[in-house]
């Protein structure tokens, strides 16, 4: 199923792992998807039928990480809610003898040790990790995006700690892109490791134009950072949008040769605006064994009607 090209993978965790922590930046305010996001945190709009965040924390936990603190902000108590228990919700399901509906509300809780902290002011995605430091203290510890979701049955963060493992230092997850994308992500200058899907990475830059940028391989949410990484965050002065840019610490860390890149090309979707948003809600859709048979004889009829020159809806509707 994966196409990542990077030898010795494995699936699940080993356990000589040092890696145990995981953060995950969510003090977004989601303005992309205003009005949904005014009293509805962006990581909890529903990705079919689970909240985007979710499908991250699962990632973490598929992965071995059992520790996992979200750095949030002011209107993210429904995150909080969404990984605790739910009394009284539990109560009715098991009274209705629904133990499917019942495991589904319980998951969430049972994935992680699940903490929380606020980032108080918007001051980048550097700052939020920064946030981390006193509960990570001096480990190495992974850092998930949540505007990435990493297909499931992809083994990316597995294989990440297992490079982490053997080059020590940190790990971040690259994807090559096409050139008028890359302003959209920070991007790596990198070299041969003489390891396949393994690459040294030289430098780093913020969302470079495509002028300016040393490759088309972005930088995707996935990161497994050396502590080291604080003690840089500390000195690193506001960047690209006036924000400390996690970006901006590891190419200091970049220049000391202490930061590879794991090449990934496989199954990876993006909820970051509203159209990759439809985009994933589409596709995963489309592949769930319950609903994706019927879902996708639907949506063939609904593209054949639009292919044959059909109207959509808002223009049959105006005539
Ligand atoms: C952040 C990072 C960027 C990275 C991207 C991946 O940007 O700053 O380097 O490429 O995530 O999704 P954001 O998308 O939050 O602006």
């Amino acid at each position: 199923m994966s196409r990542m090209i990077v030898p010795h993978t494995t699936p699940t965790p080993t356990p000589t792992r040092t890696v145990r922590k995981a953060v995950v930046p969510a003090a977004g305010l989601g303005t992309r998807f205003l009005p949904a996001t005014k009293a509805t945190p962006k990581e909890m709009l529903p990705v079919v039928d689970k909240p985007a965040i979710q499908y991250v924390v699962e990632e973490a936990a598929a992965a071995g990480l059992d520790d996992v603190l979200m750095v949030t902000g002011r209107h993210k108590r429904a995150i909080e809610d969404h990984f605790d228990n739910a009394y009284e919700l539990e109560q009715a399901l098991a009274a209705k003898g629904d133990s499917v509906r019942l495991d589904a509300v319980r998951d969430p809780a049972r994935l992680a040790n699940i903490h929380h902290i606020r980032q108080g002011e918007p001051l980048g995605l550097g700052h939020a990790v920064l946030c981390a430091r006193r509960h990570v203290g001096d480990e190495p510890f992974a850092v998930l995006l949540g505007d990435d979701l990493i297909d499931p049955r992809e083994t990316l963060l597995s294989t990440m700690l297992d490079v982490r493992d053997r080059y020590a230092g940190s790990v971040i997850a690259l994807m090559e892109v096409p050139r008028e994308q890359i302003h959209l992500y920070g991007c790596a200058a990198v070299e041969p490791t003489g390891d396949e899907g393994v690459v040294r990475v030289t430098g780093l830059v913020e969302k470079p134009s495509p002028e300016n940028a040393p490759s088309a391989y972005a930088v995707i949410g996935r990161y497994v950072l050396d502590p080291a990484v604080f003690d840089t965050l500390e000195r690193t002065e506001p960047g690209r949008g006036g924000e400390i840019q996690l970006t901006d610490a590891l190419q200091e860390l970049a220049t000391g040769g202490t930061v590879h890149g794991v090449v990934f090309d496989g199954l990876r979707y993006d909820t970051g605006d509203k159209a990759d948003y439809l985009r994933t809600v589409v596709r995963l859709a489309c592949d769930r064994p319950d609903l994706g048979p019927e879902f996708v004889g639907w949506l063939k009829e609904f593209v054949a009607g639009l292919e044959g020159g059909g109207a959509a809806d808002s223009e049959r509707l105006a005539a």
